[in-house]
Formats: structure tokens, C-alpha cells, sequence
């Protein structure tokens, strides 16, 4: 059916390329493309051999000009953008100038400034739809699925949805004292900022980890969660009728909290360069450089994930409670595609995303959230490719 361009070559995207070649009948063609070829070159080796065509290249995706003259000789139909969030706008730039389409899962951060909101790639909205292309953005689990839990949710079980809470749960255990499960730079910046959740559409700042609450998740038990910023949020609030207040909660362990702690206070989290032996470096990237790379957690890792959204809201005049969650088993991910289930929860709806696109199910020129699609064959790809959804409508509640 297309030609895919994937660029990044890590963990999600290493998931993301697996489940493109089992999809066959829609990427026909894919190209990896990363800094690292290597890293393209060896998932290279690892899958070809089935029905999707698979070629490799090196490109930096922070200039335009090598994006541009990559997909014009690949001529994908879209761009995946498995990169980290700093490239975003320059893909999207590439995109414009080509007239191809664009996913990504994550929005664009100033490489300088902790802060992730959605209007930089929003500001591209009007030259997207006149240039006739679609960029969907946030096509992972969290954001991604979330969204499509949201739209899904919103059609078919409410009439309005007054509030969300999302609760992100990982009951990995790796085995090493500290270690992240996605790019250790993105994590740490996410997870040491303050929180904030919005509330009769305002938006309420708490301090980092100001908000805890125990869950009993199923299918794994009680945790504890904390209040986080995060990018849905913005893009929910405004696309689901009705929101009142919307949350979202990740669980950390003691050991996770307690190394964090120690590191921000001797400043190893911190993103202001300083002087180094005669050079500029990072402190969070040189953390970044000592920790264990998360692509390497895969086979140490076991127990489940389970992410999800509860919904409070009305139908037919009447109060409703409905939970959607997906619980993903770190083994079995591994098993499968050689990753644990955090790579694997964004890598298979990456691809879903990328194939809504290619199969023209999804085609709305402009810049959109997952959550302004129609969720019916995207929740249907997601039974199909390994992230079964299950609902229950008497969930307990965040208190
Ligand atoms: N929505 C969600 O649920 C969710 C969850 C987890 C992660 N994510 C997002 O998924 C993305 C990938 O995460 P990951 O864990 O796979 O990260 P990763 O393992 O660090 O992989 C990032 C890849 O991008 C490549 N890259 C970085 N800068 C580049 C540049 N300038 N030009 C070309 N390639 C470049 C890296 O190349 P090298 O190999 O040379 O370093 C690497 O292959 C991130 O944006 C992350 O925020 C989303």
C-alpha cells in the first residue's frame, strides 16, 4: 500500500519497524534513517528477509536540507518521527517542503527549556492543511492511546466526559538500582518538573511528586502514583466535550524516587551546561551517557504494564464510571520483538498511527491530535497487533 520513513533508530523505533513488517500489506517499503546508521543497519539485518522492503539511512535530523533531500529520494507517502522531541519541528519543516505526511509521539521541547507544550507544532496548522498533508501528532501510548481511549470513550459511552484521569502504571522490575525505560534525558526531564493537571480549564502547578494516591491496579495490585505534568493533557481538554478536570498519574517505586533525589540535589539532572575539563557538557547528558541504555532493560525485565483512562461523566442524563486500560507483560514483549512493553507500548501504536495514514482511514489535512480522529479502526489494529484494550464500568476511583 506505501512507503514508510522512519527516523530514530531506538527502542520505540526498533519496535515500531517490527510491527511495520508484520504489517506488510500496508508499509510495502520502509526506510530507517537515524545519526547512528549502524543501529539502522543491524534492525536492518535482523528483519529483512519477509515481505515489507526494507533500506537504511544516515541522516542528522536537526537539518532540514538532509531531511529534505532524503525523502525526496525515498519518496515515503509518511514520516514516522522516532527521533526525540527536539527534532520534531525540523521533520515537520522537511514535510511541508515535500508535501508528505507526518506522525511523531511526542511534542516538540526546546532543547534548552524543560517545557513541552503543543503550540509550537500547532502554529503549523494552517500551512499544513494548504499544502493538503496531514501531521498527526502523539501517536505513542501517552500521549496516543490515551487520546484514542478518549475519543473512543467520548462516541460511544458518553455524552459528556467531565473528568479523566490517566494512570500510567510500570511494575517492571529490571533489576538495576536506577535505570529509565525510555530515553533516560526525556524521562528525567519529564518526571523532574512540576506537576500540573487543569481544572475548570485552568491549568493548576503543583511542586515535582506534590501528589501521591495509591492504586490498585489490575492485573498487577496496589501502587503508588504521582501527579505529573503532561502533554495530553493540553490537547484533551480541549477535544473531549464537557472536561472538568483531567490528571495524569505515573507510578514510581522507592528506589526510582529516592536516586532521583540524590541526583537533582548534586545537580546531575540539571540541563544548564557547564564547565568541564575545558569543555561545555550537560549535566543530564552526561548522566544520560553513564546510565544503562534502556534498550539493553529488555531482557532483564519483568512484570506488566498497565495504562489506562478513567472517565466520570454522564449518559442519557444518568452519572457513568468507565475504565480502558491495556496491560502489557515486559517477557512476552521481549519474547516477541526483542524490547520490554514500555518500547512496545509506543512502538505498536506508532505504527498504527502511520497506518491509519497510509490507508487513507485517517486523512484530515492540517495538525491534529490522535483524539480528533474516528477510534474504531485504530482500537481495532490495536487487538490485532498486540496491545489488547479491556474495559470495566465499575472501576475504583482516584480519590
Ligand atoms: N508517547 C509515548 O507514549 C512515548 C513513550 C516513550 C517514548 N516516547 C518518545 O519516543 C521517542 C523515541 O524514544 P526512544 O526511547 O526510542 O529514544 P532512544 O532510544 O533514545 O532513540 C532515539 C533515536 O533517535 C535518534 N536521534 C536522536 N537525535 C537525532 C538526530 N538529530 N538525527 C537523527 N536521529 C536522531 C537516536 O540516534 P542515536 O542512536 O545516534 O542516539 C536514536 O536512534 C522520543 O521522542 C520519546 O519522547 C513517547
Amino acid at each position: 500500500m506505501g512507503k514508510a520513513l522512519i527516523i530514530g533508530a531506538g527502542g520505540v523505533a526498533s519496535v515500531c519497524i517490527h510491527k511495520c513488517c508484520q504489517n506488510p500489506e500496508v508499509f510495502e517499503e520502509i526506510c530507517i534513517a537515524s545519526r547512528t546508521k549502524s543501529k539502522c543497519d543491524a534492525l536492518k539485518a535482523k528483519l529483512d528477509g519477509g515481505k515489507t522492503k526494507i533500506s537504511t539511512a544516515q541522516v542528522n535530523a536537526d537539518n532540514v536540507d538532509e531531511l529534505i533531500a532524503l525523502i525526496e529520494s525515498f519518496k515515503p507517502d509518511v514520516v514516522v518521527n522516532l527521533a526525540l522531541p527536539y527534532q520534531d519541528l525540523t521533520i515537520m519543516d522537511a514535510c511541508l517542503a515535500t508535501k508528505v505526511h507526518y506522525v511523531d509521539t511526542a511534542n516538540y521541547e526546546p532543547l534548552d527549556t524543560a517545557k513541552f507544550e503543543y503550540k509550537w507544532q500547532w502554529a503549523y496548522r494552517e500551512r499544513f492543511e494548504k499544502a493538503g498533508i496531514t501531521a498527526l501528532l502523539g501517536s505513542g501510548f501517552d500521549p496516543g492511546v490515551t487520546g484514542v481511549f478518549s475519543a473512543y470513550a467520548m462516541k460511544h459511552q458518553f455524552d459528556e466526559i467531565n473528568y479523566i484521569d490517566i494512570l500510567d502504571c510500570n511494575a517492571g522490575d529490571h533489576g538495576y538500582p536506577f535505570a529509565t525505560n525510555f530515553n533516560p534525558e526525556i524521562n528525567i526531564r519529564e518526571v523532574s518538573a512540576k506537576g500540573s493537571y487543569i481544572e475548570d480549564g485552568k491549568w493548576v502547578e503543583t511542586e515535582p511528586m506534590e501528589i501521591k494516591r495509591v492504586y490498585n491496579f489490575p492485573e498487577i495490585g496496589e501502587k503508588d502514583m504521582y501527579l505529573l505534568h503532561h502533554e495530553e493533557l493540553e490537547s484533551l481538554a480541549l477535544n473531549i466535550k464537557g472536561i472538568k478536570r483531567i490528571r495524569f498519574f505515573m507510578t514510581f517505586g522507592q528506589s526510582y524516587l529516592t536516586h532521583l533525589k540524590c541526583l537533582e540535589n548534586v545537580g546531575m539532572t540539571s540541563i544548564e551546561p557547564i564547565e568541564f575539563e575545558g569543555k561545555q557538557i550537560v549535566p543530564l547528558q552526561f548522566l544520560k551517557a553513564v546510565l544503562p541504555d534502556p534498550a539493553s532493560l529488555g531482557p532483564r525485565t519483568k512484570g506488566k504494564t498497565n495504562i489506562g483512562c478513567i472517565f466520570i461523566g454522564k449518559k442519557d442524563g444518568k452519572d457513568k464510571t468507565y475504565y480502558l486500560y491495556n496491560v502489557c507483560d515486559h517477557e512476552e514483549c521481549y519474547k516477541e520483538v526483542g524490547s520490554q512493553a514500555v518500547s512496545y507500548t509506543t512502538g505498536v501504536p506508532a505504527m498504527i498511527g502511520a497506518a491509519m495514514i497510509l490507508t487513507g482511514k485517517w486523512n484530515k489535512p492540517g495538525v491534529h491530535n490522535i483524539e480528533e480522529f474516528d477510534p474504531d479502526p485504530f482500537m481495532d489494529a490495536l487487538n490485532k497487533f498486540g496491545l489488547p484494550w479491556q474495559e470495566s464500568f465499575s472501576p475504583d476511583l482516584v480519590k
